[in-house]
C-alpha cells in the first residue's frame, strides 16, 4: 500500500465523520469505493438544525444543484464496478407533487453521460404516516436510483431478497406431492402411442423435479387429442411438437423473479432521535446485492448510521458523513454495538 493510501483508509475507513460531504469526499481517491448508498435531505422537508443543510435551499433547481455538487464527488470516487444509489422522496407545492426524485435523475443523466441509470426500485411502505387526505391518496413509495460507471458491475442478484423466496417455497411445499398429479393420468387417458407416452412421463417426472427443487415456478403440459392446439407465434413451435411427440411442457420461470420492488415499514429506532431513518432490511439486501464481502460502503448523509451499522453487520468497510455533529454521535454509539466481522489494519 502506497504512503497516500494509507492516509485516506486511516482517515475513512470505519468512521463516521462531522463535515459537509461535498467536501470530505474531496480528500477520498478516485475509483476506490464500491458502493455509495445514501439519503440526502429532502427538499424543504425538515428542519435538520444547521443552515448549510441541503434541504433548506428555496427553489428546487437550488437544491437539485446542491446534490449534484455532492454527486459529482460520487462518480469520481466510485470503482468501475461499483453502484451509486440514491433514495430521494418527494414534495407536494400548491397542491401539485414536484417530481423532485425524477429531476434529480434526470440532471444526473443529462450531466454525467457515461453513467447508467440501471434500476429504479421502489419501496413500499407497509406503514406510510397514517394521515388521510380527502381528495389525494397516501403516498407510500419511494424511489432509490441504481447508477453505475460501467456496463462490467458488480450484482449478486441470488442474494437479494433470498430469505424471502426460502420463506415462500417452504410455504408452498405442503402441496408438492400434487405437482402434476392429473397430467399422469391425462396421459394414460391420451391416444399417444406407448413410445410416446413413455417419453411424455420422463418428461414429466423431470419437470415435477425442476419445481421441487425450486428451479421454476410451475409448468403446463399440453398432450395431443386431450388439450386445444397452441398456434401462431412462439406457439408455432409447440405445435410441431406436439404432432412429433404428442405433448409439449411449457415452463413457467416465475416464482425467483426479482423485481424491482422492496415492501418494509418506516422504521424509529429506540433512542435515537432521527427523523428520517432507513429501514435496515432494505439498506441490507441493497448491500447484499451491490457489493462484495468487504467491499467498502459509504453514505454521505448517513443521518443516523443505518448504512454504517448495516455495512458492519454484513461484514463490509463502512464510510459515513454527517454535517450534524449531534447525528454523529447517535451513529456512533449504534455502530459500536454491533460485533465487528472486519477492522481495518494498517
Ligand atoms: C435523510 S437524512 C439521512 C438519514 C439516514 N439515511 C438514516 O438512516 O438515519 C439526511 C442527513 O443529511 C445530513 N446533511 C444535510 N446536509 C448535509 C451536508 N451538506 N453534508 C453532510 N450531511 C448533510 C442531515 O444532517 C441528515 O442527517
Amino acid at each position: 500500500m502506497t504512503d497516500k493510501e494509507i492516509s485516506w483508509k486511516n482517515k475513512f475507513l470505519n468512521k463516521l465523520l462531522v463535515g459537509d460531504s461535498a467536501e470530505l469526499l474531496k480528500e477520498i481517491p478516485n475509483d476506490s469505493i464500491h458502493m455509495i448508498i445514501t439519503s440526502p435531505p429532502y427538499f424543504q422537508q425538515r428542519d435538520y438544525g444547521i443552515k448549510e443543510a441541503i434541504g433548506n435551499e428555496k427553489e428546487v433547481e437550488e437544491y437539485i444543484d446542491n446534490l449534484i455538487k455532492v454527486f459529482k464527488e460520487c462518480v469520481r470516487i466510485i470503482r468501475p464496478d461499483g453502484h451509486i444509489v440514491f433514495n430521494i422522496g418527494d414534495k407536494y407545492k400548491n397542491g401539485s407533487l414536484l417530481l423532485v426524485p425524477w429531476r434529480f435523475a434526470i440532471e444526473v443523466l443529462n450531466r454525467f453521460s457515461d453513467l447508467k441509470l440501471i434500476n429504479v426500485i421502489t419501496w413500499v411502505k407497509l406503514n406510510p404516516t397514517p394521515r388521510q387526505y380527502k381528495k389525494r391518496l397516501v403516498s407510500a413509495t419511494e424511489p432509490f436510483f441504481d447508477f453505475v460507471k460501467s456496463e462490467d458491475y458488480y450484482f449478486d442478484i441470488d442474494s437479494f431478497l433470498s430469505i424471502h423466496s426460502l420463506l415462500k417455497r417452504k410455504k408452498n411445499n405442503h402441496n408438492n406431492s400434487k405437482i402434476g398429479e392429473r397430467y399422469f393420468e391425462l396421459i394414460e387417458k391420451s391416444g399417444l402411442t406407448p413410445e410416446q407416452k413413455k417419453k411424455a412421463i420422463k418428461e414429466l417426472n423431470k419437470v415435477i423435479r425442476e419445481v421441487k427443487e425450486g428451479k421454476i415456478a410451475g409448468f403446463r403440459m399440453k398432450i395431443k387429442g386431450i388439450h386445444a392446439l397452441p398456434f401462431g407465434g412462439q406457439e408455432g413451435g409447440r405445435k410441431i411438437q406436439l404432432e412429433k411427440n404428442g405433448f409439449t411442457i411449457i415452463r413457467i420461470l416465475g416464482k425467483d423473479l426479482k423485481r424491482d420492488v422492496i415492501e418494509s415499514p418506516v422504521e424509529t429506532i429506540k433512542g435515537i432521535k432521527h427523523p428520517a431513518i432507513f429501514p435496515e432490511f432494505i439498506i441490507g439486501e441493497l448491500i447484499k446485492l451491490l457489493s462484495p464481502s468487504k467491499g467498502i460502503v459509504l453514505d454521505p448523509f448517513v443521518g443516523s448510521g443505518t448504512t454504517a451499522a448495516v455495512a458492519k453487520k454484513l461484514g463490509r468497510y463502512y464510510i459515513g458523513m454527517d454535517i450534524n455533529p449531534k447525528y454523529i454521535e447517535y451513529a456512533k454509539k449504534r455502530v459500536k454495538t454491533i460485533q465487528t466481522i472486519l477492522e481495518y489494519i494498517v
